[in-house]
């Protein structure tokens, strides 16, 4: 019987986390499971960092952004030692099984756990939507609401001015979130890890574009392609225009949840308690074709490279 159990959030924050808490903390009184909150992620599972959540711990934070809990990238986790004194100290408090919101790292931490016989649950939480077995991850959907908005202003003055600007957006090797901002901001051109980059290339479609009457352009580019300010110069130098890079960093991490991550948070960490009293564990919480669905924690990490949707990027294709 499970009478008590754990939940924490690791990795990059995102737009959602607390409802999703909010969600396993309701959902659990309901059942009257009693639910502990972990500091700081797997570290503070380690460091013993615990505090007793309630129903009203949990009040006025649906609409919060980050994670009360907080969180952290802890790589010693992957430490069988370090692991074994996180298990030490959940047995100590009583606890039956525990509940992780994060991303690939977080699902990684869990399925080591699950495999030394501790009961996990996995709910996807990371705005850069490359979690298997889920169409959407809590805190994409925010994130991808606050980097069009940056587009947006971004394209006012890049066309004031006649200019070329170049955004950099979040994502890790993942390119969902470029590829959607760009379609949404109508960028005019797209680069992502999923499609072999190639500088001479863009640089020949951009001048094609400025040929046929283009004033200025939007390119959305993911992180860890390339230096965008570098690249920024060598656009300048071979098309004479004026270009401009715009890393948009943790700005695209932070802000209140849009109500779709509010509602997808809730019905996961509902999920997931109903997933742990019928004594289903080492599995993650999916959406998929608006179905909320599960899988083992072990197989979403065998397949962790989620596919590009390639419908977008035949439609990209056919904007421009
Ligand atoms: O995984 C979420 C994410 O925001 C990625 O998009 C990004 O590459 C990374 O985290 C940044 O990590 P940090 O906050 O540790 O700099």
């Amino acid at each position: 019987m499970i009478k008590k159990i754990a939940v924490l959030t690791s990795g990059g924050d995102s737009p959602g986390m607390n409802a999703a808490i909010r969600s396993i903390v309701r959902t659990s009184y309901n059942n009257k499971i009693k639910v502990i909150g972990i500091l700081n992620g797997y570290l503070g599972l380690c460091e013993n960092k615990m505090i007793n959540l309630n129903i009203n711990t949990v009040s006025n934070i649906i609409n919060k952004g980050g994670t009360f809990l907080g969180t952290a990238r802890y790589i010693d986790f992957f430490n069988k030692k370090t692991r074994k004194i996180a298990i030490k100290n959940m047995k100590k408090k009583g606890i039956d099984a525990l509940i992780v919101i994060g991303g690939n790292g977080t699902y990684a931490g869990a399925n080591e756990l699950h495999k030394m016989n501790f009961p996990c649950i996995g709910i996807p939480g990371t705005i850069d939507n490359d979690v298997f077995g889920t169409d959407y991850t809590i805190g994409y959907s925010t994130a991808l609401e606050t980097i069009v908005e940056s587009i947006d202003r971004l394209r006012d003055t890049s066309s004031s001015h006649q200019r070329i600007s170049i955004v950099e957006i979040m994502g890790r090797n993942c390119g969902d979130l470029t590829l959607s901002a760009a379609i949404a901001g109508g960028c005019e051109f797209i680069v992502i890890p999923e499609i072999k980059y190639n500088e001479k290339k863009l640089i020949k479609k951009i001048k094609k574009s400025l040929k046929k009457g283009k004033k200025h352009a939007v390119i959305a580019m993911t992180e860890h392609i390339c230096d965008v300010k570098k690249l920024a110069k060598i656009i300048e130098f071979h098309t004479k225009k004026e270009t401009r890079a715009t890393i948009l960093g943790h700005i695209q991490r932070g802000g209140a949840p849009v109500a779709f991550d509010r509602i997808l948070a809730s019905k996961m960490g509902f999920f997931s308690i109903n997933l742990l009293l019928k004594r289903k564990f080492g599995k993650c919480i999916g959406i998929k074709n608006d179905k909320i669905t599960y899988h083992d924690i072990n197989h979403a990490l065998k397949f962790m490279k989620k596919k590009l949707n390639k419908k977008l990027i035949i439609l990209s294709k056919n904007l421009y």
